[in-house]
């Protein structure tokens, strides 16, 4: 089966798990969805197609609603969307619904969806422990949702959810909110080394040089690329000052860190775990029936 993979990740959590379905579907074209890149490469000839983003504010970034608005009409090809988040509440599910609303007109059979909880780039830093437990997950669950790809797993997609007007009205606003306070990034003049990473790496081409200087323009995407990646932590992000996360997870090294407990997430975990508890026992619950083992993913 050969399979396509629009991606667009801002700090290359959901590029991971776009690679975790190449190393188990096998024959996986991967294109990253950004301003800077070739012209995405056409469905036809690919057996699956699948959308993947990271979920911003409950719903997909904007450069992946205009991407999915843009793609071409087919008829009738076997398509999946695939999302990672820093939590697993289900009202992230909802993020997904536009994107198949849209891909579903262009004539794509979505037949599953799927969430992935991946370490923070926005809020806190997730703890050690925290980023293994979820990369060990993900690998596993990853591999199940290969096996009922392959084996043509047709689910309910579209589903009614009472939040659904509350987020797409959050998405409505996220757009316009991102335009105007990206205009508000700077950068710390004191730590940059001028490398030019940050004006590279924009997805939206949204920094420019002007006189040595850099300046963010609104048509900011909230990716948190630049701020993530920078290897002087130069960027200010604005408002978001209290909320900004530095540095890659390096989740594979994490994932074989026997010094780190696994799992991390008891049972009977309690305070800010128990938005992860439910997750984690839904997880377990789908691995368990398909006989997959998770401690085999370490
Ligand atoms: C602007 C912004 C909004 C976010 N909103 C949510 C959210 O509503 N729910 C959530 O669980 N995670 C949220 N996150 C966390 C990301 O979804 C999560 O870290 C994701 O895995 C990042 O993927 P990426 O590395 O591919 O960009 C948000 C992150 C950013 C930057």
């Amino acid at each position: 089966m050969r399979v396509i993979l629009y991606v667009f990740s801002g700090t290359g959590n959901t590029l991971k798990i776009a690679n975790l379905y190449k190393r188990y579907l096998g024959d996986v074209d991967i294109y990253n969805i950004s301003k800077k890149s070739a012209p995405p490469p056409s469905p036809d000839g690919y057996d699956l197609v699948g959308i993947g983003y990271p979920i911003h504010a409950f719903v997909a970034p904007e450069p992946v609603r205009e991407f999915c608005k843009n793609m071409p009409a087919v008829e009738r090809k076997r398509a999946f969307v695939f999302k990672s988040s820093g939590e697993g509440l289900h009202i992230n599910d909802c993020s997904s619904q536009k994107i198949i609303k849209i891909l579903k007109k262009k004539g794509y059979d979505v037949t599953c969806e799927r969430h992935f909880v991946m370490p923070y780039n926005m809020i806190y830093r997730h703890r050690d422990e925290m980023a293994k437990q979820m990369w060990i997950y993900a690998q596993a669950m990853v591999d199940l949702n290969c096996r009922e790809l392959l084996s043509g797993v047709r689910e309910k997609v579209v589903k009614r959810r009472i939040w659904r007007p509350f987020v797409e009205f959050i998405g409505f606003t996220e757009r316009h909110f991102a335009h105007l306070h990206g205009g508000f990034f700077k950068v710390d003049a004191k730590k940059c080394i001028n490398c030019g990473r940050c004006v590279k790496a924009c997805p939206q081409n949204n920094i420019k040089i002007k006189k040595d200087k850099y300046k963010f323009g609104h048509d900011c995407c909230l990716c948190m690329d630049c701020s993530f990646w920078c290897p002087q932590d130069a960027v200010k992000v604005g408002i978001f000052r209290f909320w900004k996360v530095h540095g890659d997870y390096k989740v594979e090294q994490l994932a074989k860190d026997g010094n780190l407990p696994f799992p991390y997430v008891p049972d009977k975990a309690k305070g800010i775990y128990r938005l992860y508890k439910k997750y984690y026992r839904e997880c377990d619950e789908k691995l368990k029936a398909a006989n997959i083992n998770v401690g085999d993913y370490i």
